[in-house]
């Protein structure tokens, strides 16, 4: 079902702005809308998007479409349709509607765990060996991949920094507990190359074949000095957002994702190949800033273009 595995591409990028960005935003953004962003980024090349999130519509109301966009998602040929989970409520919505990948969301910060998903880690876990028990009852053609997403893993606005030490304990808990990806996110942007490399350095020792992913924002600019870092380790999937929307509700100091565009011109210029029409994928910016035209847009490439005569390198440098 997924197209996670796909050997035309040396690094699988996913798009968050859908779900990360959006729900920062109390207006909602019109459904047709968001389809109209997941149908353009999806005919850039981008293969998996997160499409919206399944939480209490009373909490989010910007997920209040979550049926509708997934369904619409859905029926778009070749895309690996992505939801946010935070407990097993939500994974059965989604799994009722056919979602492809679930991202279920725990954080390692105790602090912040209670305050985003008003439970103990340990409680976190235990849904999820639920929902993994659930999935495995399922025919394996209806099964999802289940993601298991480690938030403020590299910094918390609540506790400062995070023991490694930590991160690999609940990571292990999660290979545990049959996860098919660990995704370490560094939700408040705490995190620098050093850093990046010893976590996720240790994480893949530990959890071995379990595919490791990360998710970074741009909080103090060190965004993609952090991709350069991960993809030194060997990570290959990396979450980022269109015009870098992106943040979280319950840490008012969060800010956007890394930006989607020049993420894919790093690795496209390092010689990785993402799948990715660069020029196609600013295009698709065009649907975000008409519909929050108050909002600002990032993004280096577009403000500064393709330099000049570029040819896109075909081998890796990494
Ligand atoms: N989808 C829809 N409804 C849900 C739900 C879900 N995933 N999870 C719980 N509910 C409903 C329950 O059925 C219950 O409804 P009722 O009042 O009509 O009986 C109500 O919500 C409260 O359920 P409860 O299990 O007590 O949840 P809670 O109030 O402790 O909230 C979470 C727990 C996880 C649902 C909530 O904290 C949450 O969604 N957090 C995520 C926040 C977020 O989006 N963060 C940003 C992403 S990192
Ligand atoms: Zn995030």
């Amino acid at each position: 079902m997924s197209l996670s595995n796909a050997t035309d591409i040396d690094v699988l990028v996913c798009e968050v702005g859908l779900r990360d960005g959006l729900q920062m935003f109390s207006t909602p953004f019109p459904t047709s809308e968001k389809l109209a962003w997941i149908r353009a980024e999806a005919a850039a090349g981008v293969r998996e998007i997160e499409v919206t999130s399944f939480v209490p519509p009373k909490l989010v109301p910007q997920f209040v479409d979550a049926q509708e966009v997934v369904e619409g998602a859905l029926a778009m040929h070749g895309l690996t349709v992505v939801a946010l989970v935070p407990n097993l409520k939500g994974a059965e919505r989604a799994i009722a509607l056919g979602v492809h990948k679930l991202n279920y969301v725990m954080s390692v910060s105790r602090t912040h765990n209670l305050r985003n998903v008003r439970r103990e880690r340990e409680e976190s876990l235990a849904d999820f060996r639920r929902i993994a028990e659930l999935i495995r009852t399922l025919p394996q053609e209806r099964r999802p991949r289940l993601l298991g997403g480690l938030s403020s893993a590299l910094g918390c606005g609540y506790e400062g920094r995070i023991p490694v030490q930590d991160v690999r304990r609940w990571a292990l808990a999660y290979a545990e507990a049959g996860a098919d990806e660990i995704m370490i996110a560094d939700t408040v942007g705490y995190a620098d190359p050093v850093h990046v490399k010893e976590a996720f350095r240790a994480v893949m020792a530990d959890v071995g074949p379990v595919p490791v992913s990360a998710h970074f924002h741009d909080t103090r600019g060190l965004g993609l000095a952090n991709v350069a870092a991960a993809l030194e380790c060997g990570v290959r999937r990396f979450d980022a957002s269109l015009a870098g929307l992106g943040g979280c509700q319950f840490v008012p100091e969060a800010t956007g994702n890394i930006v989607m565009d020049d993420l894919c011109f790093m690795l496209d210029a390092m010689g990785m190949r993402t799948g990715v029409d660069l020029d196609k994928l600013i295009a698709v910016r065009e649907i975000v800033a008409r519909n929050l035209p108050e909002t600002p847009l990032y993004g280096a490439l577009a403000r500064a273009g393709l330099p000049q005569n570029y040819h896109r390198p075909h081998t890796a440098a990494v």
